[in-house]
């Protein structure tokens, strides 16, 4: 990006690390030696890589170049399962100083494992993501992502404090207490779901505050997919820039990808220490950048728990390099677990969250009811009216679920009933990420 045209928000070219501004060669070399490093690592210390390398009939020393990496297998998080709770460390366990585990739907939790340098390593890249967002040494940052078990809270405070900031571990929940906080402790950046940050701003109007008098001047959010519609959303009843933080446990927490403030065009990914690739979800086929698939990663740094190509689920974009010399990727557009399949159309809770947040009677808060009745799928879309527009009649309530219901058929795709509910009627998830989606139908 050239300098001239650089907003005051960006980081100065000075305040970046030289792996920030390198050339493509010197981090594909960079990438290179860590990965084979990573690859020696992983097969040397860990029972289940050994196995699945000797059945692909691949070693370590095959990999020449980066793209080599494409004949290695994958892994997936019903590996991390299979060897719950510790068998996928490289490490003695005595050099793991935390573990963190995230509980799926069903069964075990997937437990990760840091040695002090993985940490280290993370507070460091969390650091330069909250740099990215517009982050100072001497901010002061409310962290309302969950603390413990979740990666949300942790990763976010070791991160604040690598920087230099003074951190407010608030952790999700006690709504009221976000906003005193916020108004008695003036944090310039808030850390939170983007959901929460939602249900923050509401209280704020509920006390009779205006959020945009108030400190905070930058969200950094994640956890969960949220949309360009959102992103509007959010800094037009803040006034705050809203960023987007991408990450997963099992690949380290938040911070794997970040985006910059100045061009806010998808989080830049942290190339010197995960390598991403894009693949066909059903043939596991690389694709080439630009094209949307399934984010694979795998790591280059870490010792505890080292990831190689690990399926995220989550469906994205890999794209070029803008204010860093790393691609980017685009926002997550969901995850394959969340995509319905609704008579043979697919769609993601995005698709529906873009077009309720367009109407401006509706709030952002919505949820997608699915059943099945005979052998046809049926969908309700229950979304909320915001609280200025809560006396709308019976007929404008209609008017604007036959708005929905035309667009919603319309952009996705699907036939659906709109139900446009009173303001405050959907229930708000306070603590980790937000549900959208009921499935009521018969798996
Ligand atoms: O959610 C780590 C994290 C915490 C990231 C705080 C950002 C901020 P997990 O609980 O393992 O880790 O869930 C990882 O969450 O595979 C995505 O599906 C989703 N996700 C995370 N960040 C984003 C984002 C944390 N920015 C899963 N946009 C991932 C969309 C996201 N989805």
């Amino acid at each position: 990006m050239p300098l001239v045209d650089m907003p005051v928000k960006s980081t100065s070219p000075s305040d970046l690390e030289p792996i920030e501004k390198a050339s493509r060669d010197e981090i594909a070399a960079l990438q290179l030696q860590r990965l084979r490093a990573t690859l020696a690592r992983a097969y040397e210390n860990v029972a289940h890589y050994r196995q699945a390398f000797d059945a692909a009939g691949v070693h370590p020393s095959d990999l020449k170049q980066l793209t080599d990496l494409s004949r290695f297998p994958f892994t997936v998080k019903s590996d991390l399962r299979n060897n719950y709770p510790f068998g996928m460390f490289a490490v003695p366990r005595e050099q793991v100083v935390r573990v963190h585990a995230s509980s799926g739907t069903t069964g075990k939790p997937t437990v990760v494992g840091y040695t002090q340098n993985d940490i280290d390593t993370w507070a460091h890249l969390v650091a330069r993501s909250i740099r990215a967002a517009g982050g100072r040494r001497g901010d002061i940052i409310q962290i309302s992502y969950g603390y413990g078990l979740f990666t949300g809270g942790l990763g976010a405070h070791y991160g604040a404090e690598k920087l230099g900031c003074t951190v407010i571990p608030m952790s999700g929940g006690q709504t009221e207490k976000q906003v005193q906080l916020i108004c008695d402790f003036e944090p310039r950046i808030i850390m939170v779901t983007p959901s929460y940050m939602q249900v923050i701003l509401e209280e704020f109007a509920r006390q009779g505050l205006d959020p945009k008098q108030s400190s905070v001047q930058i969200g950094i959010f994640g956890a969960e997919p949220w949309t360009e519609a959102m992103r509007l959303e959010i800094e037009g009843k803040s006034g705050m820039d809203a960023v987007d933080i991408y990450g997963l446990s099992e690949v380290m927490g938040p911070g794997v990808a970040s985006e910059c403030i100045e061009s806010k065009d998808g989080p830049v990914i942290w190339e010197d220490h995960f390598l991403a690739e894009i693949i066909d979800p059903d043939t596991g086929a690389v694709l080439p950048d630009g094209s949307e698939g399934e984010l694979v990663f795998t790591s280059l740094t870490k010792e505890a728990l080292p990831m190689i190509r690990y399926r995220t689920r989550d469906l994205a974009r890999l794209l070029p390099p803008t204010s860093r010399a790393f691609r980017r990727m685009s926002k997550i557009v969901g995850r394959s677990d969340d995509m319905l399949i609704i008579r043979g159309v697919n769609v993601f809770p995005t698709q529906i969250e873009e077009i309720v947040l367009q109407h401006e009677h509706l709030s952002g808060q919505y949820q997608i009811h699915v059943s099945r009745h005979g052998l046809l799928d049926e969908v309700e879309v229950r979304c909320e009216l915001q609280p200025a527009s809560a006396l709308a009649g019976e007929a404008q309530r209609r008017e604007i679920a036959a708005w929905a219901q035309q667009r919603i058929k319309t952009m996705v795709g699907i036939s659906t009933r709109v139900l446009v509910m009173s303001p405050d009627s959907i229930e708000r998830t306070l603590v980790g990420k937000a549900k959208r989606v009921f499935d009521q139908r018969p798996k």
